[in-house]
């Protein structure tokens, strides 16, 4: 079986000490990529040298909502270089809003757009971080997608109800859930999960924040996306191994990654047939 965590923050300090024993055990749950996120360009160096160390990675640029302060007028010509000279880069993001944390709306909406037509140049996917501000931030794809033209992109560590979900469906977007789907009380959010079709259905960690039940309040890490997977299994009522192959299917299409190598198998049952 194999997944894809689709939104992952290695670089936080809280790893530092032990990324080998954690790609041990992601390698061991299943997990045969990830795409790491960006909260701010300035982290762009560091993340890719993860990248070099751990061949596993695809990564991303951007600017969180959060940090849109830090947007300068040559912030779009940073990201969209680092995006274009760097082959692993896969999407731009995280970007976004979140009104739930800040109320610089107008700001936020400027960097989010600014952002939205840079991944359009660039024909990739955008990562979008969104808290309280559903209805606004899918007001502004509507309107980009009206004046510019199509976006692809993926609601990361999805929290909103079917209602707001369906408005992001309806631009084409994927809907990524985290552990968040795994806690008893989020039945809004794991009603959300039952309505979106499995063809646009992505799984990540948002490590290190939201470990999934049964390792709630602990640091999370990558291999617990198999957490989110099961209990995604569950809710849908699919088999676990449909599930993985479904939403790595779709990560690949979505971020024109490859898909999973399955060669360790194959090579193993090659090498009984030659024996
Ligand atoms: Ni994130």
């Amino acid at each position: 079986m194999q997944l894809i965590d689709t939104h992952v923050h290695l670089n936080f300090e809280v790893f530092q000490e032990d990324l080998e024993a954690l790609q041990d055990r992601w390698r061991e749950a299943g997990v045969s990529r990830l795409v790491h996120s960006c909260v701010e360009p300035e982290e762009f160096e560091g993340i890719k040298a993860l990248a070099d160390r751990f061949p596993e990675l695809s990564l991303a640029v951007g600017l969180h909502p959060l940090e849109a302060q830090k947007w300068k007028p040559e912030t779009a010509n940073q990201i969209r270089s680092l995006a274009s000279s760097e082959e692993r880069v896969v999407a731009i993001g995280e970007m976004g809003l979140d009104f739930y944390k800040a109320d610089n709306y107008q700001q936020q909406k400027a960097v989010a757009r600014a952002q939205l037509e840079i991944a359009q140049q660039l024909d990739l996917p955008v990562i979008i971080h969104c808290r309280d501000a559903a209805t606004p931030l899918a007001e502004l794809l509507q309107e980009f997608w009206q004046t510019n033209g199509a976006v692809r992109g993926v609601m990361h560590c999805w929290g909103g109800n079917p209602e707001e979900t369906q408005q992001f469906l309806d631009v084409g977007f994927y809907i990524s859930f985290s552990g968040i789907v795994t806690f008893k009380n989020a039945k809004q959010i794991q009603a959300s999960a039952e309505m979106v079709p499995s063809d646009r259905l992505l799984i990540e960690t948002d490590c290190p924040f939201l470990a999934p039940v049964p390792r709630r309040g602990k640091r999370n890490e990558p291999s617990y996306v198999r957490y989110v997977a099961e209990s995604l299994a569950l809710q849908k009522n699919m088999n676990l191994e449909a599930l993985a192959a479904q939403t790595s299917e779709n990560a690949c299409r979505l971020f024109g990654i490859d898909p999973p190598d399955s060669s360790s198998t194959d090579s193993n049952w090659l090498a009984s047939l030659s024996s």
